[in-house]
C-alpha cells in the first residue's frame, strides 16, 4: 500500500495519500478531502500548497539549491546560453548540435515584428512604463500569428517558442525606444540573441552600439538565472491562465503583469531607487536598518528575503560575481554597489534578518550590474521577463500537454451572512 497521512476530524479518520517527488519531496494529497469530509485546507499565500506536479525546475530552499530539468544552475551559467537553456527548459533536454542550430535559425528568421505593430507602439504616451508596453504588446502579437494548436508536437512548438522568444526581445527593445520618445531600431541579422537586443536597445541612427563580449557575457548570465523558478508568483499566473486553455500569448502577458510587481521581479528597480535614496539622504545605514526592523510603513529591505529560499538565493552568488567583474572590466566606481555591500554585511549579522532567515535574493545585485551596463532603470524588470519568458512557455506548455483541468481555488467566506435588500428610500 502506498504511504498516506491520516487526518482525524469529528472522530473520523480520512486517509490522504502521499505523493513522492523525485528528490524525494513528500505531499499528502487533498484533492479528495472535501468530498469525504466537507473539509477544505486554507492557506494564505500558498506557502505550504503544491498546485501541480512538474518536470521542470528543482528548488531546495533551505540547502540553496536550484535546478533546471536536473542541471544545477552553476553549470548552467557557467558553460551554457540563453538560447540553449531556453531550449532545455521547454523540450527537457540540451538540444543536440543540429537542434541547436535549427533552434538558432529559427530565433533569427522570427525576429521581427510585423510593421504595422509599431503604430502600437507609437500610441503610448512617451514616459509610458515599458512593463505595461511589454503586456499589452505581447498580447497583440497574438492577433498577428496564428493560434497555436500543437503544444505537444516538437517541431511546431519549438517554432512557436522561437517566434516569441525571439519577438518578445525586438519588443522589450522598443517599449523602451518609444517610452524614451527615441527611433525604434531594427532587429540585426548577423548579431546572436543578447547583442543583438543591447544594439537595438542602445544604438542610435548615428551612433551604432558595438556590444563588448564580457558585458553580452554577464547579460546572458543574468538571463540564464532569470529563466525559471517553478511555482513563482508570475508562473503561477500563466499556469493558471493557461489551466483555462488560454493561448500561449494571453497566458504570458498576463505572467508579465504579475511579475511587474515590486514583491516580486519589480524588486531589481525597486532594489537600486532604494540604495539611490539612502545615499541621496545621507541617511546611516544603522538608521535605515532600524526602521526596517521596526517596520516602519513602506520600509523594507529590498532584495532581501524569498518565500523559498531560507538560505542564499544561489542566482544571489552568481550575480553577484558577475557583478563584481562587469564593473572592475568597466573600470567603474559605484558607490550603489559600495551601500549594497555594507547593507548585506549587516543583515547577515543581524538578529532581526538571521532570525527570519532573510539573506539577499536574485534582485539584490542585479540592478547594479544592469545600471553598469547602462540598462535604463526603468528596463530592469523587463530584463527580468526576458529571462523568465522560456520557463513561462516551458510551464504553459507543461499544462497544455495534460488533460484540461481549470485552476479554481476555493475560499472561506467570512463575509456578511444572508440578509434582505433594502430600497434606498428606507436605507435612513
Ligand atoms: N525586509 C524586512 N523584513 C522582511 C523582509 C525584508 N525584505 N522580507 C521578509 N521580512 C520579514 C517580514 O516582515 C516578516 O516578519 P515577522 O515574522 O516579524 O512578521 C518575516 O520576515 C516573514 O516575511 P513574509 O513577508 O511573511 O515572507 P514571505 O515569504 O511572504 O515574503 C518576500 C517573501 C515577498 C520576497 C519578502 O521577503 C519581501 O518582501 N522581500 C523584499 C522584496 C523582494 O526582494 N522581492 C523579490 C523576491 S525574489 C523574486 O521575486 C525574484
Amino acid at each position: 500500500m502506498t504511504d498516506h497521512a491520516v487526518l482525524s476530524y469529528k472522530g473520523r479518520n480520512y486517509d490522504l495519500p502521499i505523493v513522492v517527488g523525485t528528490e524525494d519531496e513528500h505531499a499528502a494529497d487533498i484533492s479528495s478531502l472535501r468530498g469525504a469530509s466537507g473539509l477544505i485546507t486554507l492557506d494564505r499565500g500558498y506557502g505550504n500548497t503544491g498546485s501541480c506536479e512538474s518536470e521542470i525546475t528543482y528548488i531546495d530552499g533551505d540547502k540553496g539549491i536550484l535546478r533546471y530539468r536536473g542541471y544545477p544552475i552553476e553549470q548552467l551559467a557557467e558553460r551554457s546560453t540563453f538560447t540553449e537553456t531556453a531550449y532545455l527548459l521547454i523540450f527537457g533536454e540540451l538540444p543536440t548540435g543540429a537542434q541547436y542550430t535549427e533552434f538558432r535559425r529559427l530565433l533569427n528568421e522570427h525576429q521581427h515584428i510585423h510593421e504595422n505593430m509599431l503604430d502600437f507602439f507609437h500610441g503610448f504616451p512617451e514616459g509610458s512604463p515599458p512593463m505595461a508596453i511589454l503586456s499589452a504588446m505581447i498580447n497583440a502579437l497574438g492577433c498577428f500569428q496564428p493560434e497555436l494548436t500543437k503544444p505537444d508536437d516538437d517541431d511546431h512548438f519549438m517554432e512557436a517558442a522561437a517566434r516569441l522568444i525571439s519577438k518578445v526581445r525586438t519588443i522589450a527593445a522598443a517599449a523602451y525606444r518609444t517610452s524614451a520618445g527615441r527611433p525604434v531600431n531594427y532587429p540585426r541579422q548577423d548579431m546572436r540573441y543578447t547583442s543583438n537586443f543591447l544594439h537595438m536597445l542602445m544604438s542610435m541612427p548615428f551612433d551604432l552600439y558595438e556590444p563588448d563580449p564580457d558585458i553580452v557575457e554577464a547579460l546572458d548570465r543574468i538571463l540564464i538565472l532569470h529563466a525559471d523558478h517553478e511555482q513563482n508568483c508570475s508562473t503561477s499566473t500563466v499556469r493558471m491562465v493557461a489551466s483555462s486553455q488560454a493561448n500561449l500569448h494571453a497566458s504570458v502577458a498576463a505572467g508579465v503583469c504579475a511579475l511587474w510587481g515590486p514583491l516580486h521581479g519589480g524588486a531589481n528597480q525597486a532594489v537600486i531607487e532604494m540604495l539611490q535614496r539612502l545615499h541621496d539622504s545621507g541617511q546611516t545605514l544603522e538608521s535605515f536598518v532600524n526602521q526596517i526592523k521596526n517596520k516602519e510603513a513602506g520600509v523594507r529591505l529590498m532584495g532581501f528575503g524569498h518565500r523559498v529560499y531560507r538560505n542564499f538565493d544561489p542566482r544571489a552568488k552568481l550575480i553577484k560575481e558577475s557583478c563584481d567583474r562587469v564593473l572592475a572590466k568597466l573600470g567603474i566606481h559605484d558607490p550603489l554597489l559600495d551601500l549594497a555591500t555594507q547593507l548585506e554585511e549587516v543583515a547577515l549579522e543581524d538578529d532581526y534578518f538571521v532570525s527570519r532567515k532573510l539573506y539577499p535574493n536574485v534582485d539584490f545585485y542585479s540592478g547594479i550590474i544592469l545600471r553598469a551596463i547602462g540598462i535604463p532603470q526603468d528596463m530592469f524588470t523587463v530584463m527580468f521577463a526576458m529571462g523568465r519568458l522560456p520557463g513561462w512557455i516551458a510551464q504553459w506548455r507543461e499544462v497544455h500537454v495534460q488533460p484540461p483541468k481549470i485552476d479554481r481555488p476555493r475560499q472561506v467566506y467570512i463575509g456578511a451572512n444572508a440578509r434582505d435588500f433594502v430600497p434606498v428610500e428606507e436605507r435612513g
